[in-house]
């Protein structure tokens, strides 16, 4: 497995790989690897040739006040994960590769599906996503590229401007990995606290009291969402960023439920701020 640090390199090895016919499967990813990304590889290897892996904590999806400093980075535990599931090769540029003096270059989605849910507290972060991922996208030139559904706000966007860009790529979302208790697998949860491990469990817990919720036959969504939000807030270390249940495809509120539908939350536990959801389809 190889490390490339330069576009110029990735370049040069994208090109011998088209060139002799191989389809390029792709993992874009911020490092600090957990089974959620490595389950992408994994899925990556199956069907392609190649399996590029990006670890680049992209400084223009963080607001001025979020967490790029802290956030975690293990390049030689990250290469050895790679290396395990079978990758061919790692791209690690620099901020400066990506974004050299005098960059002014931004790709944006605009609408409800970026101004919403995450994006509503994240400003520009959509923005800062479908920036990299272009860029990522033109160098690395992949056939297929990997994603997990816990970002499910991130998936709809990607697959909205590849559409729209008419990237020849095929987006495959992929199943949340969770920790055996429920706990979405996030290189945030390194931040949680003490006792801030076991409170974080409310998100999932919350997601499944809506699924029983569903299952048992209501349809208001506000009904759901103040049962969420009552859930949630029994636990003193929690503060709600969002609770929303909102159509898979353009993220629309929907007040009556029925067909494709996400259920997404974003909530501080102590200081991390976590996400998770849960997509059905209700009858
Ligand atoms: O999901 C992530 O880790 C990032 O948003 C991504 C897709 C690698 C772009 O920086």
């Amino acid at each position: 497995m190889q490390i490339i640090k330069t576009v110029a390199a990735m370049n040069g090895y994208i090109r011998e790989a088209i060139q002799s016919g191989k389809c390029i499967g792709y993992v874009p990813t911020m490092g600090y690897l957990h089974d959620g990304h490595l389950s992408l590889i994994k899925e990556a290897r199956k069907n392609n040739d190649i399996v590029v892996v990006s670890i680049f904590v992209n400084p223009t999806q963080f607001g001025p006040n979020e967490d790029l400093d802290s956030y975690p980075r293990d390049l030689d535990r990250d290469a050895a994960l790679c290396e395990v599931e079978g990758a061919d090769v790692i791209f690690h540029p620099t901020p400066e590769e990506m974004y050299p003096n005098g960059y002014s270059t931004y790709v944006e989605t605009f609408g409800e599906i970026t101004k919403k849910l995450c994006g509503a507290s994240r400003e520009g972060h959509f923005r800062g996503v479908t920036t990299v991922l272009t860029k990522l996208f033109n160098i690395v030139r992949p056939r297929n590229a990997y994603f997990g559904q816990k970002d499910a706000q991130q998936v709809a966007v990607v697959e909205k401007m590849v559409r729209e860009l008419n990237y020849d790529i095929h987006i495959v979302p992929c199943p949340i990995v969770r920790e055996k208790d429920g706990l979405a697998m996030s290189s945030r949860n390194s931040y949680l606290q003490g006792h801030e491990r076991e409170d974080a469990l409310v998100l999932s817990q919350s997601l499944e009291l809506a699924k029983q919720m569903i299952a048992d036959g209501e349809r208001s969504t506000a009904v759901i969402k103040q049962a969420m939000c009552d859930k949630i807030n029994s636990v003193e270390s929690t503060e709600i960023d969002y609770v929303e249940i909102v159509d898979a495809q353009e993220l629309e509120n929907v007040e009556t439920l029925s067909g494709d539908t996400l259920i997404a939350l974003a909530v501080k536990v102590g200081k991390p701020r976590l996400i998770d959801n849960v997509r059905l389809e209700v009858k």
